[in-house]
């Protein structure tokens, strides 16, 4: 199955993504994270993407577009793929028609502005593994540090309030037209993001049999 997750920052892509991975075994496809490795690395793409990603801007489309054609073509996106995070604006939606790739369902995951707030302002993450904490919802054993490989848990520079309400508006802008791309195309399903994850796993895996 060919998948899109939308939804704005922090609405719960990630998170679910993690789940319909472990439910269909196929894999996802996190443009953010491919970017935050890049920046991690140092490499071109990664200095090119970087002050972008600090202001909570989107990195140019064709960096993107390009990011995402050289995945989908390796071996592993063969049998399916989740898309976390791409497409963002209705030309990246558009490119991935061009590229002949076929989208069998879109999840939107609506959760209200105040509550991205809330989740994005808490979440940590570990930079050595990337696993996502949560101060209040899912706090790591010990403070600062990821319960799986022992690293340091931070927080994501976008993360800072006054940054993910800049991304919420980038986010209404030029992501959100897209929920009007997909319907017209017959396969979006809009799942309301609940209080629990478990509960929105429950309304996404039902989705994927509808
Ligand atoms: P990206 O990494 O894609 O950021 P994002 O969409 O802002 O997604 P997040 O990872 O912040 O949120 P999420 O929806 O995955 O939520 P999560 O599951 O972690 O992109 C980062 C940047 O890269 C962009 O700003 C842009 O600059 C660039 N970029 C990436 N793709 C691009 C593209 N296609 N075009 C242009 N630029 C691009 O959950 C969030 C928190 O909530 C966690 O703490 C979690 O524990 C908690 N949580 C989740 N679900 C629940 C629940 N049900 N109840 C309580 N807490 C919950």
């Amino acid at each position: 199955m060919n998948l899109i997750l939308l939804g704005a920052p922090g609405a719960g892509k990630g998170t679910q993504a993690e789940v319909i991975c472990d439910h269909l075994h196929i894999p996802t496809i996190s443009t953010g994270n491919v970017l935050r490795e890049a920046l991690k690395n140092g490499t071109q793409l990664g200095l090119k993407a970087k002050s972008f990603m600090d202001s909570g801007a989107l990195v140019p489309d064709d960096v993107v577009i390009g990011i995402i054609k050289e995945r989908l073509g390796e071996d592993d996106c063969k049998n399916g793929f989740i898309l976390d995070g791409f497409p963002r604006t209705v030309p990246q939606a558009e490119a991935l028609d061009e590229m002949g790739v076929v989208i069998d369902k879109v999840i939107d995951i609506e959760v209200a502005d105040e509550k991205i707030m809330q989740r994005l302002s808490g979440r940590r993450v570990c930079q050595d593994c990337g696993a996502s904490y949560h101060v209040d919802y899912k706090p790591s054993q010990t403070e600062g540090v990821c319960d799986k490989c022992g690293g340091k848990t931070v927080q994501r520079k976008d993360d800072h309030p006054d940054t993910i309400k800049d991304r919420l508006h980038v986010y209404h802008e030029q992501t959100e037209p897209l929920k009007d791309y997909y319907a017209k195309t017959g396969k979006l399903t809009i799942v309301e993001g609940q209080e629990e994850v478990s509960d929105t796993s429950a309304l996404v895996l039902k989705a994927l049999e509808a």
